[in-house]
């Protein structure tokens, strides 16, 4: 079992970059609740978001390239339609955004959430995205009062969780839990 404080200043990262997207064209393009991601690239912006519509099969082919399987699109889709939270991260493009990044929650939108399919692509990773990703989600369950969120990590990422303030649950080494205080 673990708990993690909800204290940090999520967003920190020291970045200063200007931002190269307008209001009007985040909105337009990546939804109302569209949010850039933090970055210390100087060439591209990347942004978070909940409503832009998800291409299936670029969703699952940016989770093949992390190594999973392939899924039926059909199941994919009714699984992300039962999902309380899907987040796409995306490297902006006023014709042609691209998704590098994604993961999603289930639970009951009131006290539980689990997350799924956290999953940077391999060309982005190492640059701080999916620890962005990562706050994003959580702050997004803060804001909804979810008191425990767990997830499963697979063996080569357990540190990656941990790092983050993710504490294993005592008896394995494979199951976490992260509790608002
Ligand atoms: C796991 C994953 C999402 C991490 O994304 P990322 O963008 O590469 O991670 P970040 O660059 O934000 O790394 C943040 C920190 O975690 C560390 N880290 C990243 N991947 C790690 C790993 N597999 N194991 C241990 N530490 C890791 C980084 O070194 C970095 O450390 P720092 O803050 O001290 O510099 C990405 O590697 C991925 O998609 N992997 C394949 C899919 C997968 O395994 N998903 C998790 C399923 S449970």
């Amino acid at each position: 079992m673990i708990s993690k404080s909800w204290g940090r200043n999520l967003f920190n990262t020291g970045d200063n970059k200007p931002s190269s997207l307008t209001v009007e064209e985040r909105s337009l393009l990546y939804g109302q609740d569209a949010k850039e991601c933090p970055s210390n690239n100087k060439d591209l912006t990347f942004v978070f978001s909940q409503s832009r519509q998800l291409d299936l099969i670029e969703l699952e082919q940016l989770l093949y390239s992390v190594g999973w399987s392939r899924r039926p699109l059909r199941r994919v889709k009714r699984a992300l339609d039962h999902s309380m939270l899907k987040v796409g991260l995306w490297i902006h493009d006023s014709r042609f955004p691209r998704l590098v990044g994604f993961a999603r929650c289930t639970g009951d939108d009131v006290i539980e959430a689990t997350v799924w399919d956290v999953a940077i692509h391999p060309f982005y990773q190492n640059s701080g995205l999916g620890k962005q990703l990562m706050a994003y989600i959580l702050q997004n369950l803060r804001e909804k009062r979810i008191s425990r969120v767990t997830l499963f990590a697979d063996p080569g990422v357990v540190d990656f969780y941990k790092s983050q303030g993710w504490t294993l649950e005592p008896k394995g080494n494979r199951c976490a839990f992260w509790y608002s205080t």
